[in-house]
């Protein structure tokens, strides 16, 4: 009796400690890029909370909902879904497909982009990519006593700036061989070849035991899993206790003016550029649609909070062209 009493007071002094320490490394999540670039805005949920606390940036203005319904109208882009996919259809861009036909689909682009990959990736966002990817690996505080998953990491970039910035061991994982190929290659090309396991797996069903790693990273990659809230319990059974996930993806701009530019962008420019650089502008077309049915920043944050990751927040980047979800296993 007594010793159950001691045993709950312990649990409770290292569930204490764990957010302390937790609450420290926010404080740290200052943004370092310039400040064109800086976040315009923040969004926080109290913790525990699985809904916004405010109304999410990409509802606030009505002439920009009118906007968007008239672009919608003249079929220039698709409102985003408000759903999880479901365990028998899953959207693929714009279209709803078999589960396993996604699966099939995902791979068959990537596989043929591998090659031209990072020259798309620099195109498609005039080069803000490395800076967003930059602010991630801040947040993560790299150090050699911890390490890494970066899930569908297949270019690398996450790995190498985690590394370089004196991170310890790195598993890289993704389900596309021609990808892992790929990163393998850049890792060789820049003398990146210790403290970097490079991993075939899909992010549904983690190749690694539970509570096996600091940090699980996944950037620009969950929106093209089937099964997002698989992957986000598998994300969080690899950590470990106090361990951080941050999830850097597409979001729902919160600035009008941006929101029109960047769908006329993102529609009528980008799928031309991947048609003249990789051959291939369907894949292109599907990444615009995948990211336009993206769950929303408060969606994504509830679907991790139902994953069952603890104070889970966001900030939007470049006004909420992208956004860094973080969450932690507590
Ligand atoms: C847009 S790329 C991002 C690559 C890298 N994270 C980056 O930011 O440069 C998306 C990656 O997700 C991978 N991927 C897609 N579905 C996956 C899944 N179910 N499990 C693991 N990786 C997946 C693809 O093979 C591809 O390499």
């Amino acid at each position: 009796m007594g010793n159950g009493r001691k045993l709950g007071k312990t649990a409770l002094q290292r569930r204490k400690t764990l957010e302390r320490t937790i609450k420290n490394e926010e404080a740290a999540d200052l943004p370092r890029v310039r400040p064109f670039f800086r976040e315009i805005q923040r969004e926080r949920l109290p913790a525990g909370s699985t809904r916004p606390a405010r109304a999410p940036p990409h509802a606030i203005s009505k002439r920009l909902a009118a906007r968007q319904a008239r672009a919608y109208l003249s079929g220039m882009t698709e409102p985003r879904t408000q759903r999880a996919d479901s365990s028998e259809t899953a959207d693929f861009g714009f279209r709803t497909v078999a589960a396993d036909e996604k699966r099939h689909l995902v791979r068959g682009v990537f596989d043929s982009v591998a090659s031209r990959y990072d020259v798309m990736n620099d195109l498609m966002s005039g080069g803000l990519h490395r800076l967003w990817k930059r602010e991630l690996a801040a947040m993560l505080r790299p150090s050699a006593g911890r390490t890494l998953l970066d899930v569908a990491g297949g270019t690398g970039d996450v790995a190498f700036l985690w590394r370089r910035r004196g991170g310890g061991p790195a598993v890289v994982c993704d389900v596309n061989p021609g990808m892992v190929a790929h990163g393998r290659d850049r890792g060789i090309d820049r003398g990146l070849l210790e403290g970097i396991d490079w991993v075939c797996g899909d992010a549904e069903r983690l190749p690694l035991p539970d509570r096996s790693v600091d940090a699980v990273t996944i950037a620009f990659g969950l929106r093209n899993v089937t099964d997002k809230p698989a992957a986000l319990a598998e994300m969080r059974r690899v950590l470990r206790p106090g361990g951080r996930f941050l999830c850097l993806e597409f979001g729902a701009v919160s600035v009008p003016f941006l929101g029109e530019l960047y769908d006329r962008y993102s529609f009528a420019v980008l799928p031309r550029i991947g048609e003249m650089v990789t051959g291939d502008g369907d894949a292109y077309r599907y990444l615009v649609e995948s990211i336009r049915r993206f769950p929303p920043q408060p969606e994504l944050a509830a679907m991790m909070t139902d994953a069952g990751f603890g104070r889970v927040n966001w900030r939007d980047l470049t006004g909420g062209i992208v956004a860094i979800h973080s969450g932690w296993r507590i």
